[in-house]
């Protein structure tokens, strides 16, 4: 049997396996809504502008919205015969209202059509996905708020560098989550107008109204090139590149939680809820959730590669391969999403070990820079000269076996006359954080005024930086943050 959509100068019917590969009912089921709220708001602008009777764009609506309650009830019975969702609808509306459902395609195709279903889907998605982000960024300012004064080592290729403080060192993934809502939102106001009535690739000949379908459906304007409104990907792929970035900035996230919570570093403790046992070693925890989100930029980054390829060779304006672009990009969204509430769950499981990351931070002589600054500033040494001098302080430290910490004065005097008692206050990791208060540094007030300045933006309301507490958590530091 032809096809009873577009049968009319076929004798047969289709080859199993060109059914098969036809289809995409079995993905693009899921633009029901879009494709419903698209037809609606053709429908309707038919009968504003005399195409259609106000009887048909009535009866249209009101099948419309049966198949839509259909649909989502679970009802509906998917055909693959009916290739895509746009001939699923229409064809059970035909079955609905009878010969009204056919005068719905009238001044549109399908490849309108579909430029129009997948923008709103992924128009909605990017809306949920920003809000997915915030409510991410929300979760580490937070817990930047609580460790403001944790300190942990800095770390320069992976070697201890300088101490920070662990709220800095969330915050930074604020930041990067806030370029990424910024990329999302870019792509959705470039996005934002309308295919619909592009019709093929030429446009049409009747009366129709574009504006009026783009404002029902909340597009800013129409498209102004049909040819190019048809064969337009950008909205996805561009997309897809915010989502890889951002799946990028999440999977550098999640191995810094793999690594602070494997027992070398103990710098975190993961709860059961994100973490796996072991069948065979009983004293595993694995951080699962964390290794997960951190493979999934894998699939993420694929559904871009794989569509610009796609995308790539083809001559205006559809072409069947286009069809390529819903599953994957289906696939990378929802991976997104997953790896978005993975981790604003384990920011709220995370429980940071403050003793451990103070005495980790505290290792390797990270104070080291702290000295050639002192002896710059106080001494009125050249930084060059400094850094060499805090270079042999260092191999001090080393031959005694001790931190820098562990020096006495006379050790110091025996590397440089010049340097007195007081250059023992900045040796400690509290007073190394706490002078470091220039603009965007680690300093524990910084991090207040910078969590508060997030909370303004991400609440709408204004929040003030907390105060500093006066004694270290723990019961550590000797006031240097104060
Ligand atoms: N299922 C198709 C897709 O997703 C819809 C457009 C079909 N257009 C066509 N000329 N065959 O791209």
């Amino acid at each position: 049997m032809s096809n009873k959509m577009w049968g009319g100068r076929f004798a047969t019917g289709p080859d199993a396996i060109m059914e098969e590969i036809n289809a995409s009912i079995g993905f693009d089921q899921r633009l029901f809504r879009q494709d419903i709220a698209g037809s609606i708001a053709h429908a309707t602008m038919l009968a504003e502008t005399g195409i259609l009777t106000q009887e048909d764009r009535d009866a249209i609506v009101a099948g419309l919205n049966e198949v839509l309650a259909e649909i989502e009830s679970g009802s509906f019975t998917f055909s693959r015969t009916l290739e895509d969702i746009h001939m699923n609808v229409e064809s059970r509306l035909r079955e609905k209202i009878g010969d009204a459902a056919g005068r719905l395609h009238t001044a549109r195709s399908r490849n309108d059509q579909v430029a129009t279903d997948f923008k709103l889907y992924v128009r909605d998605t990017i809306d949920t996905l920003v809000v997915q982000v915030h409510t991410l960024q929300l979760a580490l300012v937070t817990k930047a708020e609580d460790e403001a004064q944790t300190i942990m080592p800095g770390f320069t290729h992976l070697q201890s560098a300088q101490p920070v403080t662990f709220g800095h060192h969330l915050l930074a993934y604020v930041e990067m989550l806030g370029r990424d809502a910024g990329r999302l939102l870019d792509a959705r106001k470039r996005l934002n107008e309308s295919p619909l009535g592009s019709a093929a690739l030429a446009g049409t000949p009747y009366p129709i109204n574009r504006e009026r379908t783009a404002e029902q459906l909340g597009f800013d304007r129409p498209t102004a090139n049909s040819l190019d409104a048809v064969s337009d990907r950008d909205f996805i792929l561009e997309t897809l590149a915010a989502a890889s970035i951002c799946a990028m900035h999440l999977s550098r996230f999640a191995e810094e939680m793999v690594i602070w919570s494997s027992a070398q570093f103990g710098f975190v403790r993961l709860s059961d809820k994100f973490t796996t046992g072991s069948s065979i070693m009983p004293q595993k925890r694995n951080p699962d959730a964390a290794e997960l989100v951190r493979a999934k930029i894998g699939r993420i980054l694929g559904a871009l590669t794989s569509l610009l390829v796609v995308m790539k060779g083809l001559p205006l304006a559809y072409s069947k391969d286009m069809q390529e672009d819903k599953e994957v990009a289906f696939d990378a969204l929802d991976a997104l999403s997953l790896s978005l509430a993975a981790m604003t769950g384990m920011v709220g499981d995370m429980v940071p070990n403050r003793e451990r990351m103070r005495v980790s931070a505290a290792a390797g002589f990270s104070t080291a820079t702290d000295i050639a600054d002192w002896l710059v500033r106080e001494l009125n040494i050249p930084f060059r000269d400094a850094h060499h001098i805090t270079g042999q302080i260092v191999a001090l430290a080393e031959q005694k076996n001790c931190g820098l910490e562990g020096l006495t004065i006379e050790d110091f005097k025996f590397i440089d006359q010049r340097i007195d008692s007081r250059i023992h206050k900045v040796l400690t990791v509290e007073a190394s954080v706490a002078a470091r208060q220039s603009y965007g540094g680690t300093a524990p007030a910084n991090v207040l005024i910078q969590a508060a300045r997030w909370k303004t933006i991400l609440t709408g309301e204004p929040h003030d930086p907390k105060p500093l507490q006066k004694k270290k958590h723990g019961g550590h530091g000797d006031g240097g943050v104060e």
